[in-house]
Protein backbone atom coordinates (compact mmCIF):
# COMPACT_ATOMS: atom_id res chain seq x y z
CA UNK A 1 0.00 0.00 0.00
CA UNK A 2 0.83 3.40 -0.31
CA UNK A 3 0.18 6.22 2.09
CA UNK A 4 0.14 9.75 1.12
CA UNK A 5 -0.67 12.10 4.02
CA UNK A 6 -2.04 15.14 3.35
CA UNK A 7 -2.17 18.29 5.53
CA UNK A 8 -6.26 18.69 4.98
CA UNK A 9 -9.08 17.44 3.91
CA UNK A 10 -8.91 19.77 0.26
CA UNK A 11 -5.97 18.68 -0.01
CA UNK A 12 -6.75 15.05 0.29
CA UNK A 13 -9.37 15.51 -2.38
CA UNK A 14 -7.24 17.70 -4.64
CA UNK A 15 -5.04 14.50 -5.02
CA UNK A 16 -7.89 12.07 -5.38
CA UNK A 17 -9.59 13.70 -7.92
CA UNK A 18 -6.05 13.95 -9.59
CA UNK A 19 -5.57 10.02 -9.03
CA UNK A 20 -8.99 9.58 -10.78
CA UNK A 21 -8.87 12.39 -13.88
CA UNK A 22 -5.43 10.09 -14.63
CA UNK A 23 -6.87 7.10 -14.88
CA UNK A 24 -10.12 8.22 -16.89
CA UNK A 25 -7.88 9.92 -19.41
CA UNK A 26 -5.47 6.87 -19.95
CA UNK A 27 -8.33 4.96 -20.22
CA UNK A 28 -11.35 7.13 -21.70
CA UNK A 29 -13.96 3.56 -21.13
CA UNK A 30 -12.83 3.28 -17.60
CA UNK A 31 -14.80 0.73 -15.09
CA UNK A 32 -14.39 2.71 -11.57
CA UNK A 33 -16.15 1.71 -8.63
CA UNK A 34 -17.75 4.06 -6.17
CA UNK A 35 -18.32 4.87 -3.13
CA UNK A 36 -21.34 6.92 -0.62
CA UNK A 37 -20.31 8.31 2.30
CA UNK A 38 -19.33 11.92 3.63
CA UNK A 39 -15.76 11.45 2.80
CA UNK A 40 -15.74 10.77 -1.40
CA UNK A 41 -17.75 14.02 -1.39
CA UNK A 42 -15.02 16.53 -2.00
CA UNK A 43 -13.55 14.49 -4.73
CA UNK A 44 -16.90 14.31 -6.12
CA UNK A 45 -16.67 18.44 -5.92
CA UNK A 46 -13.11 18.16 -7.44
CA UNK A 47 -14.11 15.92 -10.21
CA UNK A 48 -17.60 18.15 -11.05
CA UNK A 49 -15.06 21.13 -11.44
CA UNK A 50 -12.42 19.65 -13.58
CA UNK A 51 -15.50 18.02 -15.83
CA UNK A 52 -17.17 21.44 -15.99
CA UNK A 53 -13.67 22.87 -17.13
CA UNK A 54 -13.78 20.89 -20.40
CA UNK A 55 -11.03 18.59 -19.37
CA UNK A 56 -12.63 15.66 -18.39
CA UNK A 57 -14.75 13.36 -20.34
CA UNK A 58 -17.24 10.49 -19.03
CA UNK A 59 -19.06 9.28 -21.70
CA UNK A 60 -17.54 6.25 -22.15
CA UNK A 61 -16.83 5.67 -18.30
CA UNK A 62 -18.68 2.47 -16.29
CA UNK A 63 -19.82 2.77 -12.59
CA UNK A 64 -20.08 0.25 -10.12
CA UNK A 65 -21.25 1.48 -7.09
CA UNK A 66 -19.98 -0.21 -3.62
CA UNK A 67 -23.09 -0.98 -1.77
CA UNK A 68 -27.26 -0.29 -1.59
CA UNK A 69 -29.35 -0.17 1.63
CA UNK A 70 -32.11 -3.02 1.41
CA UNK A 71 -36.09 -1.61 1.25
CA UNK A 72 -35.01 1.72 0.12
CA UNK A 73 -36.52 2.57 -3.52
CA UNK A 74 -33.96 4.58 -6.22
CA UNK A 75 -35.84 7.69 -5.57
CA UNK A 76 -35.40 6.99 -1.53
CA UNK A 77 -33.32 10.45 -0.52
CA UNK A 78 -31.56 8.30 1.43
CA UNK A 79 -30.45 5.63 -1.06
CA UNK A 80 -26.93 5.46 -2.26
CA UNK A 81 -28.59 5.48 -5.60
CA UNK A 82 -29.99 8.54 -5.26
CA UNK A 83 -27.06 9.99 -3.53
CA UNK A 84 -24.80 9.22 -6.24
CA UNK A 85 -26.71 11.15 -8.61
CA UNK A 86 -27.52 14.32 -6.03
CA UNK A 87 -23.85 14.79 -5.62
CA UNK A 88 -21.88 13.26 -8.97
CA UNK A 89 -24.19 11.76 -11.67
CA UNK A 90 -26.19 15.13 -12.39
CA UNK A 91 -23.45 16.93 -13.09
CA UNK A 92 -20.94 14.90 -15.26
CA UNK A 93 -21.80 13.33 -18.40
CA UNK A 94 -21.76 9.77 -17.63
CA UNK A 95 -24.27 7.44 -19.56
CA UNK A 96 -26.99 6.24 -17.05
CA UNK A 97 -26.90 3.35 -18.87
CA UNK A 98 -23.07 2.91 -17.74
CA UNK A 99 -24.10 3.28 -13.99
CA UNK A 100 -24.86 0.48 -12.00
CA UNK A 101 -25.82 0.17 -7.75
CA UNK A 102 -27.61 -2.71 -6.23
CA UNK A 103 -30.69 -2.61 -6.09
CA UNK A 104 -32.14 -2.31 -2.67
CA UNK A 105 -35.70 -3.29 -3.71
CA UNK A 106 -34.92 -6.67 -5.42
CA UNK A 107 -36.98 -9.49 -4.83
CA UNK A 108 -34.67 -12.18 -5.39
CA UNK A 109 -31.35 -10.62 -3.44
CA UNK A 110 -29.11 -13.66 -4.20
CA UNK A 111 -29.59 -13.77 -7.94
CA UNK A 112 -29.33 -10.27 -7.75
CA UNK A 113 -25.72 -10.21 -6.59
CA UNK A 114 -24.84 -12.90 -8.45
CA UNK A 115 -26.04 -10.91 -11.54
CA UNK A 116 -24.42 -8.02 -9.83
CA UNK A 117 -20.99 -9.72 -9.96
CA UNK A 118 -21.49 -10.98 -13.45
CA UNK A 119 -21.60 -7.68 -14.94
CA UNK A 120 -18.83 -6.60 -13.76
CA UNK A 121 -17.02 -9.41 -15.17
CA UNK A 122 -18.34 -9.20 -18.01
CA UNK A 123 -17.22 -4.94 -17.93
CA UNK A 124 -13.76 -6.46 -17.72
CA UNK A 125 -13.90 -6.12 -13.93
CA UNK A 126 -13.20 -2.89 -11.75
CA UNK A 127 -9.84 -1.05 -13.15
CA UNK A 128 -10.17 1.81 -10.52
CA UNK A 129 -12.26 1.07 -6.77
CA UNK A 130 -13.13 4.32 -4.76
CA UNK A 131 -13.61 3.42 -0.88
CA UNK A 132 -14.09 5.31 2.18
CA UNK A 133 -13.76 3.39 5.42
CA UNK A 134 -16.20 2.83 8.01
CA UNK A 135 -15.31 3.43 12.24
CA UNK A 136 -15.42 0.09 12.54
CA UNK A 137 -12.90 -0.79 9.83
CA UNK A 138 -15.40 -1.65 7.11
CA UNK A 139 -14.83 -1.26 3.46
CA UNK A 140 -18.19 -1.22 1.15
CA UNK A 141 -20.44 -2.62 3.80
CA UNK A 142 -18.43 -5.22 5.15
CA UNK A 143 -18.80 -5.37 8.86
CA UNK A 144 -16.75 -6.99 11.25
CA UNK A 145 -16.58 -10.85 11.08
CA UNK A 146 -17.36 -10.53 7.15
CA UNK A 147 -15.01 -13.60 5.34
CA UNK A 148 -12.19 -12.43 3.55
CA UNK A 149 -13.63 -13.96 0.93
CA UNK A 150 -16.49 -12.85 0.29
CA UNK A 151 -18.32 -11.73 -2.86
CA UNK A 152 -21.24 -9.29 -3.62
CA UNK A 153 -24.47 -10.35 -0.81
CA UNK A 154 -26.66 -9.16 1.92
CA UNK A 155 -25.39 -7.98 4.63
CA UNK A 156 -26.60 -6.80 8.39
CA UNK A 157 -25.21 -3.34 9.07
CA UNK A 158 -23.25 -3.31 12.63
CA UNK A 159 -24.64 -0.94 15.41
CA UNK A 160 -21.86 1.47 15.25
CA UNK A 161 -22.62 1.68 11.19
CA UNK A 162 -26.09 2.55 12.29
CA UNK A 163 -25.36 5.08 14.32
CA UNK A 164 -23.14 6.85 12.45
CA UNK A 165 -25.17 6.69 9.05
CA UNK A 166 -28.54 8.12 11.10
CA UNK A 167 -26.89 11.61 10.86
CA UNK A 168 -28.40 11.82 7.21
CA UNK A 169 -31.95 10.38 8.48
CA UNK A 170 -34.33 11.79 10.61
CA UNK A 171 -34.61 8.97 13.04
CA UNK A 172 -31.89 6.71 14.05
CA UNK A 173 -34.96 3.71 13.52
CA UNK A 174 -35.05 4.89 9.93
CA UNK A 175 -31.69 3.56 9.03
CA UNK A 176 -32.41 0.10 7.46
CA UNK A 177 -30.39 -2.63 9.02
CA UNK A 178 -29.27 -4.55 6.10
CA UNK A 179 -27.35 -3.67 2.82
CA UNK A 180 -26.24 -5.07 -0.43
CA UNK A 181 -22.20 -4.77 -0.70
CA UNK A 182 -19.86 -5.88 -3.06
CA UNK A 183 -17.97 -8.45 -0.63
CA UNK A 184 -14.16 -8.28 0.09
CA UNK A 185 -12.96 -10.27 -2.05
CA UNK A 186 -15.07 -8.15 -5.13
CA UNK A 187 -13.24 -4.95 -3.88
CA UNK A 188 -10.00 -6.60 -3.69
CA UNK A 189 -10.37 -7.95 -7.27
CA UNK A 190 -10.12 -4.26 -8.31
CA UNK A 191 -6.85 -3.16 -9.96
CA UNK A 192 -6.26 -0.36 -8.52
CA UNK A 193 -7.68 1.14 -5.35
CA UNK A 194 -7.74 4.36 -3.66
CA UNK A 195 -9.03 4.23 -0.21
CA UNK A 196 -9.79 8.08 1.68
CA UNK A 197 -10.14 9.12 4.99
CA UNK A 198 -10.53 11.92 6.68
CA UNK A 199 -11.08 12.97 10.23
CA UNK A 200 -10.05 12.37 13.74
CA UNK A 201 -12.89 9.83 14.35
CA UNK A 202 -10.99 7.39 11.70
CA UNK A 203 -7.54 7.60 13.52
CA UNK A 204 -8.32 4.40 14.94
CA UNK A 205 -9.73 2.01 11.78
CA UNK A 206 -6.65 3.72 9.87
CA UNK A 207 -4.33 2.36 11.90
CA UNK A 208 -5.41 -0.81 12.58
CA UNK A 209 -6.21 -1.29 8.92
CA UNK A 210 -3.02 -0.30 8.08
CA UNK A 211 -0.48 -1.81 10.58
CA UNK A 212 -2.72 -4.28 12.96
CA UNK A 213 -3.02 -7.71 11.51
CA UNK A 214 -4.95 -8.57 8.23
CA UNK A 215 -8.35 -9.88 10.04
CA UNK A 216 -12.34 -10.01 8.70
CA UNK A 217 -12.40 -8.21 12.01
CA UNK A 218 -10.81 -4.81 9.97
CA UNK A 219 -12.08 -5.85 6.61
CA UNK A 220 -10.03 -3.06 4.92
CA UNK A 221 -6.88 -4.53 6.47
CA UNK A 222 -7.03 -7.18 3.31
CA UNK A 223 -5.99 -4.21 1.45
CA UNK A 224 -2.19 -4.86 2.67
CA UNK A 225 -2.16 -7.41 0.69
CA UNK A 226 -3.00 -5.42 -2.74
CA UNK A 227 -1.06 -5.05 -5.51
CA UNK A 228 -1.86 -1.59 -6.44
CA UNK A 229 -3.51 0.37 -3.48
CA UNK A 230 -3.14 4.12 -2.22
CA UNK A 231 -4.26 5.20 0.83
CA UNK A 232 -4.63 9.30 0.86
CA UNK A 233 -5.32 10.80 4.74
CA UNK A 234 -5.28 13.57 6.07
CA UNK A 235 -3.45 14.50 9.43
CA UNK A 236 -6.66 14.08 11.12
CA UNK A 237 -7.07 10.24 10.20
CA UNK A 238 -3.42 9.62 10.32
CA UNK A 239 -3.07 10.69 13.71
CA UNK A 240 -2.84 7.04 15.26
CA UNK A 241 -0.14 5.99 12.81
CA UNK A 242 3.29 4.48 14.09
CA UNK A 243 5.34 4.22 11.14
CA UNK A 244 6.28 7.04 9.17
CA UNK A 245 5.05 7.81 5.61
C1 LIG B 1 -20.92 3.71 4.84
C2 LIG B 1 -20.57 3.23 3.43
C3 LIG B 1 -19.08 3.11 3.25
C4 LIG B 1 -18.38 4.35 3.75
C5 LIG B 1 -18.65 4.53 5.23
C6 LIG B 1 -17.96 5.72 5.84
O1 LIG B 1 -20.99 2.68 5.74
N1 LIG B 1 -21.18 1.99 3.12
O2 LIG B 1 -18.80 2.87 1.89
O3 LIG B 1 -17.01 4.27 3.51
O4 LIG B 1 -20.06 4.68 5.37
O5 LIG B 1 -18.70 6.88 5.61
P1 LIG B 1 -18.22 8.34 5.81
O6 LIG B 1 -17.34 8.64 4.65
O7 LIG B 1 -19.47 9.17 5.80
O8 LIG B 1 -17.50 8.39 7.10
Amino acid sequence: MKILIKKTYEELNKEAAKIVKEAIQAKPNLVLGLATGGTPLGCYQELIQIHKAGKLDFSKVAIFNLDEYLGLSTDHPQSYNYFMYENLLDYININRENFHIPDGMTKNIEKFCQEYEEKIQKAGGIDLQLLGIGRDGHVGFNEPGTPLDSRTQLVKLAESTIKDNSRFFERKEDVPRFAITLGVQTIFEAKKILLLASGENKADAVAKFIEGPITPQITASILQKHPDTIVILDEAAALKLKGKY
